[in-house]
């Protein structure tokens, strides 16, 4: 079924984006900050015959001009945006996403410090999840001095995100103390390697339906 029955365009930046996705697909998957784009190009390519459409948000102009044309090309189910995700996400209409995709997101977008300019960006987002969607979080505790992490340090920074996503309205899911193994970017290979300084931590946020 599909629940979007009008033309959708939106304005990005100095050109309009065409979001005509939304008619066409039974099931979208939004990343947010994607890097280098390998990763949502490994999964639209393995989900290539399902009716799954997967978006990308970039801010950055150099990794967007590396990944668009070289990924992308002649792909029917992915599209890489050089925007803001704010901005992109702002628009896409709500309860449109099966699952957004948050792959060790900036500091500003995740740090204890930074909670009150984004805990707004995360309501947004999780208006625009469908019933049954999810956010997928993967992020990272480090030690202010970047030494090896201690264990109770950790344990209370992953209380608080649980109870500030709590808060915000997420029900917590299955909560890993890892990065799930089907996926892998140039981040989670980076972080990966130094897991004495670098404790990764992945939620599954659901919606509450009630
Ligand atoms: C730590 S990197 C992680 C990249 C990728 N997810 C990975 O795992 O390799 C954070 C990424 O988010 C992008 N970013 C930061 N703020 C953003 C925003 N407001 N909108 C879109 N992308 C953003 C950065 O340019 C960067 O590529």
């Amino acid at each position: 079924m599909n629940l979007f029955k009008s033309n959708v365009f939106l304005d990005q930046m100095d050109h309009c984006m065409d979001m005509s996705f939304l008619n066409k697909y039974d099931k979208l998957i939004v990343e947010l900050g994607y890097g280098d784009g390998k990763l949502l190009y490994q999964l639209s390519t393995k989900d290539e015959n399902t009716n799954t459409f997967y978006l990308g948000i970039e801010i950055d102009s150099s990794q967007y001009r590396r990944s668009y044309p070289t990924l992308s090309n002649r792909k029917h189910n992915l599209l890489f945006v050089n925007s803001s995700f704010e901005e992109i996400i702002a628009k896409l209409p709500d309860y449109s996403a099966d699952e957004i995709l948050s792959i060790l997101p900036h500091p500003k977008y995740i740090d204890r410090k930074n909670e009150r300019f984004w805990r707004p960006i995360y309501k947004t987002i999780l208006r625009k999840i469908k019933k049954n969607g999810h956010l997928l979080l993967i992020t990272e505790f480090t030690d202010e001095l970047f030494s090896p992490v201690i264990y109770n340090d950790y344990v209370n920074w992953k209380g608080w995100i649980i109870e500030t996503f709590t808060d915000l309205g997420f029900i917590v899911g299955n909560i890993i103390e890892e990065v799930p193994h089907t996926y892998t970017s140039k981040f989670i290979d980076l972080f990966s390697n130094d897991q004495e300084r670098i404790k990764i931590l992945t939620l599954y946020l659901t919606k509450n339906c009630n």
